[in-house]
């Protein structure tokens, strides 16, 4: 009996059978090698998330080839500890969900070629998930809002404002034209000495400096704009370091944090209350790791009071990379009997409106 068949079968007996829908998460995009277990889409029974940070560190950045090697040698550990802890076996399994992309190709062959092999051995329906898809999704898994919504997405790759009318659809509202806030967060750090990554860092230091200290500038593009622009912003903060050092003239750590902070924030609370006020929609999801910025959770907080409109962050420990998001974005599509065919292949470019597009058998 062929894949898809096997899967059909399993699929059709499970649903009949009223079982608990248990999908095994795996996420390997980028620096994080993460397995989680999850119940009936929003039930968190096990999320392992074994971070390389501490390997990348001595390089400032991810390196790729390190990257996936890291995550070959560790997929299995990871996998096993997140089943052990959930106490499920593969056998409970009512699918496996996966990120294909965007990230790094490498890395992101590694989990899909995991969950490909675990599926086929084992007749698992297997569903792809783009990556910032699940980190939307990670809202879902604390108490979040359901559609329509609109995500404010900030993560080390990508900085988005997406309308999201129904489960798995997404509308561009506005990006970046440039870094990604994430990136200018850990460029500015990487500048200031701080250690990989620097936005953490910042966001930490920025509690104890004067956010007017500096008044870096906020690209607004025009009135209307929803799109962003930091790269601007960067060359300021660094030019006045530049500038500074030149004179012989100190600068505080967090000072210049702090007023960069200010300066990022600022663009995207007031572009989202744009987004608001252009789509009427009134429930906001923030996604990906800027999401744990403090300052970006108490000034948008408030703003959404201001404004009357609410605002979801997901948990602190669900922002950053790992599992759990992704098999709870793979959630939706398994009700819909949506799975990917053994053909699933990594794709580092993928954008979330492709992962719409993207063929998967419908049972
Ligand atoms: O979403 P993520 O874990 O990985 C990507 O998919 O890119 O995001 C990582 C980014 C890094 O740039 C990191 O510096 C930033 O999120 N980040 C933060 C904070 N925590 C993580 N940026 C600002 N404040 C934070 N507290
Ligand atoms: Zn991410």
């Amino acid at each position: 009996m062929g894949f898809l068949e096997r899967v059909r079968q399993k699929y059709i007996a499970d649903r009949a059978s009223g079982k608990p829908v248990v999908i095994l998460g795996i996420e390997s995009s980028c620096d994080e090698t993460s397995a989680s277990v999850i119940r009936d889409g929003h039930e968190i029974l096990s999320n392992i998330v074994s971070s390389q940070i501490e390997i990348h560190k001595r390089f400032g950045g991810v390196v790729p080839e390190v990257a996936s090697r890291r995550h070959v040698e560790n997929v299995n550990d990871v996998v096993e500890e997140a089943l052990q802890q959930a106490g499920v076996t593969i056998e409970d399994l009512s699918a496996v969900a996966v990120t294909y992309g965007p990230g790094l190709v490498g890395a992101l062959l590694v989990g899909v070629s995991w969950a490909k092999g675990l599926c086929w051995s084992k007749g698992i329906p297997m569903i792809g998930v783009q990556h910032i898809a699940g980190h939307i999704y990670a809202n879902f898994l604390s108490g979040g809002m359901e559609p329509p919504l609109l995500a404010l997405v900030v993560s080390g790759g990508h900085t988005e404002l997406v309308h999201m009318p129904a489960h798995g659809e997404f509308e561009f509202l506005g990006r970046t034209r440039d870094d990604a806030a994430g990136e200018a967060y850990d460029k500015v750090g990487r500048a200031m000495g701080l250690p990989y990554p620097g936005g953490p860092q910042i966001d930490r230091l920025a509690l104890e400096g004067n956010p007017q200290a500096y008044a870096f500038p906020r690209a607004w593009i025009d009135e209307r704009s929803m799109d962003f622009s930091f790269s601007g912003l960067k060359s300021a903060v660094l030019n006045t370091m530049h500038n500074a050092e030149q004179r012989g003239e100190p600068w505080k750590v967090e000072d210049i944090s702090a007023s960069f902070q200010a300066a990022v924030v600022e663009v995207l609370v007031e572009k989202t209350v744009r987004a608001v006020h252009h789509t009427g929609v009134k429930n906001v999801v923030v996604a990906g790791g800027v999401a744990a910025n403090r300052g970006l959770r108490a000034a948008l907080t408030k703003r959404a009071e201001e404004a009357g409109f609410h605002v979801h962050f997901p948990r602190f420990d669900l922002c950053s990379d790992n599992a759990a998001m992704i098999a709870a974005a793979a959630f939706p599509m398994y009700l819909q009997g949506k799975f990917h065919d053994l053909d699933l292949n990594a794709i580092a470019s993928l954008s979330l409106t492709k992962w719409k597009d993207t063929p998967t058998i419908s049972l």
